[in-house]
């Protein structure tokens, strides 16, 4: 069906990374590997490597000289229901679910919303240079087999699995202890480890399920080699007053979900913003991950994520969306507002740390970096070309740039999927600007 020939030679300004850049100053540039008009090689949906003279007939050459070529950029959490109800005004976490949330997912019942969500959710990735992702459905089981389903006809990668959530939701957006195991079974048999898919339980979070579903949850990521664990901890602070409340023997919020044995290094839990010291060396300790979500804690005034101490103790960090409490699916902007973020607790992390997070540093955390994340010869060959600018204020900005970091955080700060020049997948290109 698709006639790309196995062989491509794509030309441009490639940008990835070999090592974590951390916290160094932008011109420590640790692990920055910046090859101007380069070409990338891909052989059979995989890279080939990366050499400075245009390659051999064999080739079929792809010329996008004067853009910058990333790879995919990966969101460690987001909603695929959520498109629904991005930029709802007005509330904080719990209201928000209640009011907005909740009545959506609702619709995903039915599988024909269900499907259509999917394709227009994962068309959407594409179309913002994502080319893996982190995903929550619904409760519904139609909603994670549809949502796999589309991501397999795309030929991505993606971590998903049912939302377990048996308790304080509305009718329709409850399942049972029972229900979910057995949906859960099903859908690992189905889903888990075919082709470039993962199952992850997906605790909602912990009020939303019983202390018996955690540990169903709990039991199943420990028999099932590879299972990934997603879940949501300490965004806001009623909502952790609350589970004070629900787990009164628990340490913290964190513990929960330890205490239930769902904390491994393929566990990925969003915000983490209400944590503390001990919370953090756990993390560090089980090598769970945060994904930090800074356009979503803005916009539920959540609070401001403490990056630099996350990262002091050892834990690792991811870059997300998470949309519908994000308000884009843009990676660039995603990265624009954590950078915001961070000014706000006075620190300043540099495009390097940024952009690592979100492609070499996400796939690293999330045990994929063999796979994605990279320009390594071997991995898949998921990448975004970028215009370095658009539109007179940026390119006026760009020729400015007095150095590479100067002219990326421009990129990084003013773009987003308006400069976005097409997107491939295992070599295969699945967006393309008109
Ligand atoms: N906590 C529980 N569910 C959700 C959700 O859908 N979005 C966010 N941001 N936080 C949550
Ligand atoms: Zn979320």
């Amino acid at each position: 069906m698709n006639p790309t020939p196995s062989k491509i030679a794509l030309r441009g300004d490639l940008l990835d990374f070999s090592a974590d850049p951390g916290f160094a100053s932008p011109r420590a540039a640790t692990g920055v590997r910046f090859r101007a008009d380069s070409w990338l090689l891909i052989d059979d949906g995989r890279i080939a490597g990366v050499q400075a003279e245009a390659p051999g007939a064999d080739y079929q050459r792809v010329d996008h000289r004067g853009k910058l070529v990333t790879p995919g950029f990966i969101d460690t959490h987001v909603h695929s229901p959520q498109l629904d109800v991005i930029a709802s005004h007005g509330s904080a976490l719990l209201e928000w679910l209640e009011a907005y949330t909740f009545p959506a997912e609702s619709r995903f019942a039915d599988e024909h919303v269900a499907r259509d969500g999917a394709a227009r959710f994962l068309d959407a990735l594409l179309a913002h240079g994502t080319t893996a992702a982190v995903v929550f459905p619904t409760v519904h089981k139609a909603s994670a087999d549809t949502l796999f389903a589309a991501a397999q006809a795309r030929g991505m990668r993606l971590v998903a699995g049912k939302c377990l959530m048996d308790r304080h939701a509305p009718d329709g957006l409850r399942d049972t202890l029972e229900s979910s195991e057995a949906d859960s079974r099903e859908l690992i048999a189905r889903w888990h480890g075919r082709d470039r898919l993962a199952y992850a339980l997906t605790v909602r979070f912990a009020p939303t399920s019983s202390d018996a579903q955690l540990a169903m949850a709990g039991r199943l990521l420990g028999e099932v080699p590879g299972l990934y664990m997603q879940t949501h901890v300490a965004e806001n602070e009623d909502e952790v007053r609350w589970v004070a409340q629900l787990f009164p023997d628990a340490r913290s919020y964190l513990d929960v979900y330890e205490r239930a044995g769902l904390l491994n290094e393929r566990a990925v839990l969003a915000h983490g913003i209400w944590l503390d010291d001990a919370d953090r060396a756990r993390l560090a300790a089980t090598g769970a991950q945060i994904a930090f979500c800074p356009s979503s804690n803005l916009f539920l005034g959540s609070g401001l994520f403490d990056w630099r101490a996350a990262a002091e103790a050892g834990v690792n960090v991811s870059m997300a969306s998470d949309v519908g409490g994000g308000t884009s699916l843009s990676m660039l902007r995603t990265l624009a507002d954590g950078y915001k973020v961070q000014a706000l607790r006075g620190v300043k992390p540099s495009a390097w740390q940024l952009l690592h997070a979100a492609t070499r540093g996400a796939a690293r955390a999330l045990g994929l970096a063999r796979e994605i994340g990279s320009f390594d010869a071997g991995t898949l060959a998921d990448l975004a070309v970028w215009d370095w600018a658009r539109g007179p204020v940026a390119t006026h900005r760009d020729a400015l740039a007095r150095d590479l970091h100067e002219r990326v955080f421009a990129w990084l700060t003013l773009g987003d999927e308006r400069n976005l020049v097409e997107t491939r997948v295992a070599g295969v290109r699945r967006y393309q600007r008109h």
